[in-house]
């Protein structure tokens, strides 16, 4: 025909949308769809007002729309079509029956597996790029070949590393590409033909190949490492606070060995998103199976050290502010879990507004990218807070259109997101339309706090010495 090859990514959200993206900007004789069950995702897709909020993502996809990408919810059509099919749907954490609260749910990659099984008339190869416990390309397996026909599936594990905020940029130059797969001769042809594919751009010593359960596993540990380094350092902005030490002169100095690294030592208020702590606990719960407890009671820390700082920020609001913020308006600047993207998935800052809601205090949020709607949705997912149970809350919560009215006569402000417009703010303008004291608690060490002190603000901010306690310390 007149493409090289053709593939079908089961899953429109925030991996299957961006990496299909890429892979049809940097290959233009590859027919690329990405299909969905949910009409309203694809819809999106096929309009400028995309379902997620990425840098550069829109111009990949103007570029490539109706081109060599289609977005589409005929799956039957074009599972049909394909001859690679990647599995890219949500598998998050179980929350009932047998490992509730740890194990992820595979359930979604199952349906794909059997909607596949089901449709396919000849042999095609598919690619978990879901996060999943390790051997679920095994079960996979099992589905496909209990459904065969006379042909044989071969399924591949790649795991996806792009982070959100940076998707594009981390897709166009991955640190790595990794693929493993079978390590038969049908398998390692399967794995060949995915390594074409990125080989389009990505030099081929950044493809790894490896076999299946190596590569399912790397990904977990991957996310477990990264967010280890930010328990890490989030335990020792408890410990600055204490001494008088600052947790940013830490960072640096410790950073500054090659063995240790600069990134990924920035203190913060928590990590949030849709992946550390799924991840972590899939793999406490992988542990747990084998019987490797003092392994799960390691890497549960990670999670544990995450909860202890976000609710040492929220419980740090309240002491600071006379033991009460009944009634006080707290300005909440950020509730997307990081810079640059509307995603709001076990966001740090639901957890400050969750808490100080129960103080009774009176929020106003203002994010560049988040709709009230996600707000309340994932409030109610992870927290269980809903306008059902939680009389009050549409009154409670305000979400504000811009920063200065989010600031307007409240007693506190919260920086919990570092957007870059926030470094740009007119504090000072801030600071007159405030109650006094006017409090502002720094999550993300974004702002200069020697300015907002001159200004007039009590700062706070994690990891750095209160200048009362501490007054020697060069803050
Ligand atoms: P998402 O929730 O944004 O998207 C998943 C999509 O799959 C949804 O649109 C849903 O409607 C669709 N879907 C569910 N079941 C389906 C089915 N049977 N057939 C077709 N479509 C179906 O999830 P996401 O953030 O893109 O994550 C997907 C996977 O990638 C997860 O396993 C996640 O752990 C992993 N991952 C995510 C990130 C990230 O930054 N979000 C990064 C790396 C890996
Ligand atoms: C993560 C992994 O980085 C990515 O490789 C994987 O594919 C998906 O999970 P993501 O969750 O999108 O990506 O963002 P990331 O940049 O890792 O940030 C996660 C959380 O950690 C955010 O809340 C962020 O603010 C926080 N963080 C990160 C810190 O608090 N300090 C840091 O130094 C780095």
């Amino acid at each position: 025909g007149e493409w090289d090859l053709k593939i079908l990514c089961m899953g429109a959200g925030y991996v299957g949308g961006p990496t299909m993206a890429v892979i049809a900007k940097q290959c233009p004789k590859i027919r690329v769809v990405v299909g969905d069950i949910s009409q309203k995702q694809i819809d999106a897709w096929n309009t400028d007002d995309l379902p997620i909020y990425e840098p550069g993502l829109l111009e990949v996809v103007q570029e490539c729309r109706h081109r060599n990408l289609f977005f589409s919810t005929d799956l039957d059509k074009e599972i049909d079509e394909a001859d690679v099919i990647f599995i890219s749907v949500n598998t998050p954490t179980k929350t009932k029956g047998i490992g509730a609260g740890a194990a992820a749910n595979i359930k979604n990659c199952e349906l794909c597996a059997r909607h596949i099984a089901k449709i396919a008339k000849q042999s095609k190869i598919v690619v978990e790029k879901s996060t999943v416990p390790v051997r679920t390309a095994e079960a996979i397996s099992r589905i496909l070949r209990a459904n065969e026909k006379g042909f044989e599936f071969q399924v591949l594990s790649n795991p996806e590393f792009l982070a959100e905020g940076t998707a594009i940029k981390d897709l166009m130059n991955p640190d790595r590409v990794l693929i493993g797969g079978p390590q038969t001769t049908e398998g390692l042809k399967a794995i060949e033909t995915l390594v074409s594919v990125y080989a389009n751009w990505v030099p081929l010593e950044q493809i790894l190949t490896t076999n299946l359960w190596s590569s399912e596993l790397s990904k977990l540990v991957a996310n477990a490492f990264l967010a280890q380094r930010v328990s890490s350092i989030n335990s020792i902005s408890a410990l600055c606070e204490a001494t008088g030490a600052d947790v940013n002169e830490i960072s640096r100095a410790v950073g500054m060995d090659d063995r240790i690294g600069k990134r990924f030592l920035q203190p913060s208020v928590g990590f949030g998103g849709s992946c550390f702590q799924k991840d972590i606990l899939n793999l406490v719960y992988l542990c747990e199976t084998y019987g490797l407890q003092a392994c799960a009671d390691y890497w549960r820390q990670v999670i544990q050290m995450n909860d202890f700082q976000k609710k040492r920020f929220s419980e740090g609001i309240v002491a600071s502010m006379f033991n009460t913020v009944t009634g006080k308006k707290i300005a909440i600047l950020g509730y997307a879990f990081k810079k640059d993207t509307g995603d709001v998935r076990e966001t740090p800052s639901m957890f400050v507004v969750r808490d100080l809601l129960q103080e009774n205090a009176k929020i106003h949020v203002y994010d560049p990218q988040v709709t009230r709607g996600d707000m309340w949705l994932e409030m109610d997912y992870t927290c269980g807070v809903n306008h059902d149970n939680t009389p009050g809350l549409d009154e409670a919560v305000t979400t504000s259109t811009d920063a200065y009215s989010a600031c307007d006569g409240a007693h506190a402000v919260c920086i919990l997101t570092e957007w870059d417009e926030f470094k740009t703010l007119d504090y000072k303008k801030i600071y007159d339309s405030m109650a006094k004291p006017a409090f502002l608690f720094d999550g993300r060490l974004l702002l200069d706090h020697k300015e907002l002190r001159k200004i007039g603000f009590e700062v706070h901010a994690i990891g750095k010495p209160d200048p009362i306690k501490f007054p020697g310390s060069t803050i």
